[in-house]
């Protein structure tokens, strides 16, 4: 799993081997048989690129176990902490509850919605990379599931973050848009501290934002709206107004629950401000944004 703060996928990482390598605090390191599938599945996805055909993983029915349990864990935490924007998209996207859908299926269920599709990457997907095929409509996802024994923790983001947490967010077009407009700024921008600063609001935004709505904290981010313990904490986080200066320079912490959070007044501040930041950012807007705090 990759640990580096700048790295804020988070992914497994394969080794010259092809196999999927976890650290011994993953819940699966001693799991030969979990390990095994890891490997199975990151090896579907070696070698994907854009216009082929996403692979179809044959879930067995322990892993579409796991997407059970989560689904019915979070289904109700979603209804009271998802952001309206969120809750008018779910029936759209129509996720199922009793298996782990196909990455294809999802994609067809978004491209009339928001045009967005999901692609295949087996593990660490490099953030320019990653970031950069937003602007195509393209989200590069993986496809194995978390270790069974711990259905409702991951420590790295699974199929279930990816189509849970992030399907339900591209299915907002605004949101779709943000994403857009993010990957459009990782082209324009050379310089690392740059990018670092744009994935940094990303965070803050896209996977872990939030709106006020009739007094009320709720999310749109996806690293919340896929986490049964984010979704059941996070309204007791620090909570502040849109700051993009401080989004783009907070340090934050992947492996634990996020005790800062920022809010948008509403909905249309968040693409104001955040997707009009993307809209414009290049190298030099955003190391001014940054100072000398990167
Ligand atoms: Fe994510």
């Amino acid at each position: 799993m990759a640990t580096s703060e700048r790295d804020t996928r988070g992914y497994s990482v394969l080794d010259a081997d092809g196999h999927v390598e976890l650290g011994p605090e993953h819940p699966g390191f001693a799991d030969p048989d979990y390990r095994a599938r890891r490997d199975e599945v990151a090896g579907l996805s070696i070698g994907w690129r854009p216009g082929m055909p996403v692979p179809r993983v044959a879930y067995t029915a322990a892993e579409d176990q796991v997407w059970a349990t989560v689904w019915t864990e979070l289904a109700p935490l979603l209804h009271h902490n998802a952001a309206r924007c969120i809750l008018d998209g779910m029936p759209r996207l129509a996720l199922p509850e009793h298996r782990v859908p196909q990455l294809d299926e999802v994609s067809a269920a978004l491209r009339p919605l928001t045009g967005f599709a999901y692609g295949v990457v087996p593990g660490l997907a490099e953030l320019r990379e990653f970031y950069g095929a937003l602007a195509d409509g393209l989200f590069l996802s993986t496809q194995y599931l978390r270790h069974p024994s711990v259905p409702l923790y991951t420590p790295e983001p699974d199929v279930i973050h990816e189509v849970v947490g992030h399907g339900l967010s591209l299915a907002v077009p605004e949101l779709a848009e943000l994403c857009r407009a993010m990957g459009r700024a990782t082209r324009r921008v050379t310089e690392p501290k740059a990018l670092e600063a744009l994935s940094r609001i990303f965070w803050f935004s896209v996977e872990f934002g939030c709106v006020w709505e009739h007094g009320e904290l709720r999310t749109y981010g996806a690293g919340i709206l896929s986490s049964f313990g984010e979704l059941s904490s996070f309204t007791h986080a620090e909570v502040c107004p849109i700051d993009l200066a401080a989004m783009a320079t907070h340090r934050y912490d992947i492996t634990r629950y996020q005790p800062l959070l920022f809010a948008g007044r509403s909905l249309t501040e968040v693409v104001d401000v955040v997707g009009g930041c993307f809209e414009e950012a290049d190298d030099d807007h955003l190391l001014a944004l940054v100072g000398a705090s990167l």
